[in-house]
């Protein structure tokens, strides 16, 4: 009975950001995908997608635009003038707002949403975010016409006693081009585990649709928990496979900013020792079949954070009924280290 009412859902999702092989069982289907299609969402999804940025690449720097079609990437080392970093980075490290954590392996991270609650007293981030260069960069990369959710995240190596980090595991978020971006407020380098990419891991190479093509019947059939949910993890053999590059480490000084389109294989770096970064970070993600780059409107802004938060606090309650906490609950800022409930196990298999 429930395949009969989910069987619409699941036929619409095929045109939408939907992802996951388990989930949706047409998406996960070895016999609809030796047929081609998860590499046919692929190639229509990543056409539609370059064709927004392209309608959005006005104003965009040329080596900028370049770089992110070649490379996956931007990077823009001194971004903001020194004074004005100074002054944001001790806003952010001052900040009294809701703090969530996410608790994965031996990490922890931990985000402030910038949203209407929180942005009234960070006038610096606010300001930060209605710059003019950050804006259209942030809008091409996503091929969205509109802001991005954007948070103030640390990242708290070997804060926990755990497992390896999942996420730092080489990997892509999704089958299509998705934008993340970090304005590192602290040096970062091997110490406190450095983002890392494969550059030009972003194309849709004809070894990377083969090997694509390859992993969705696997998977389809029998994956690992993070591939199933269609966030594809790469091993040395994968990369081999596919000729891609070696990664790179983002070894930068502070008021370095980086854009990524996170489709190509990343992950957070390894940390040589108990060690934190912090950065504003943000992510944007819309229906890579949809030809039309959106509105930026306020409005459309404040409703797209609305919806995050909501959705926050129905995880929330949902795991208060189980006797838990979810995966990203809010903490006591002051006391940043461990809640008393065991956090349910993240879900989210793609942060960097
Ligand atoms: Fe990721």
């Amino acid at each position: 009975m429930k395949k009969i009412v989910m069987l619409p859902v699941w036929v619409i999702q095929i045109f939408t950001q939907a992802k996951s092989f388990r989930k949706n069982p047409i998406l996960g289907s070895a016999r609809l995908n030796r047929g081609g299609l998860h590499v046919f969402r692929m190639i229509l999804a990543h056409a539609v997608m370059r064709f927004r940025m392209l309608l959005l690449a006005r104003g965009i720097d040329k080596a900028h635009r370049q770089s992110y079609f070649e490379n996956g990437y931007v990077l823009i080392p001194d971004f903001l003038p020194a004074q004005e970093y100074h002054a944001l980075k001790k806003e952010i490290l001052s900040a009294d707002a809701e703090v969530r954590e996410c608790t994965q392996g031996d990490t922890l991270t931990h985000r402030i949403m910038l949203d209407d609650q929180s942005l009234p007293s960070l006038p610096g981030c606010e300001e930060f975010m209605r710059h003019g260069y950050l804006q259209k960069l942030l809008k091409f990369c996503s091929g969205k016409n509109g802001q991005p959710v954007s948070y103030i995240q640390t990242i708290k190596n070997h804060f926990v006693e755990g497992p390896p980090d999942p996420q730092k595991n080489l990997h892509s978020d999704t089958f299509h081009p998705t934008m993340k971006s970090w304005y590192f407020l602290d040096d970062v380098d091997e110490k406190n585990g450095p983002f890392t990419y494969v550059p030009a891991s972003n194309r849709l190479s004809r070894a990377r649709l083969a090997w694509e093509y390859k992993k969705s019947i696997q998977i389809s059939a029998q994956g690992d928990r993070y591939s199933g949910n269609g966030s594809l993890r790469l091993s040395d053999e994968d990369a081999n496979e596919m000729g891609l590059n070696p990664p790179r480490s983002f070894k930068v000084a502070a008021n370095t900013l980086v854009v990524a389109n996170t489709h190509g294989f990343h992950c957070r770096g390894q940390a040589s020792e108990k060690s934190t970064r912090t950065e504003f970070w943000t992510i944007s993600r819309s229906n890579p079949f949809n030809p039309f780059p959106g509105i930026d409107h306020p409005w459309l802004a404040k409703l797209q954070n609305r919806a995050v938060g909501l959705y926050r606090q129905h995880l929330d309650k949902k795991a208060e009924k189980n006797g838990s906490v979810s995966s990203w609950h809010v903490i006591d800022a002051r006391n940043t280290v461990q809640t008393e409930n065991k956090p349910e196990e993240s879900k989210i298999s793609e942060a960097a």
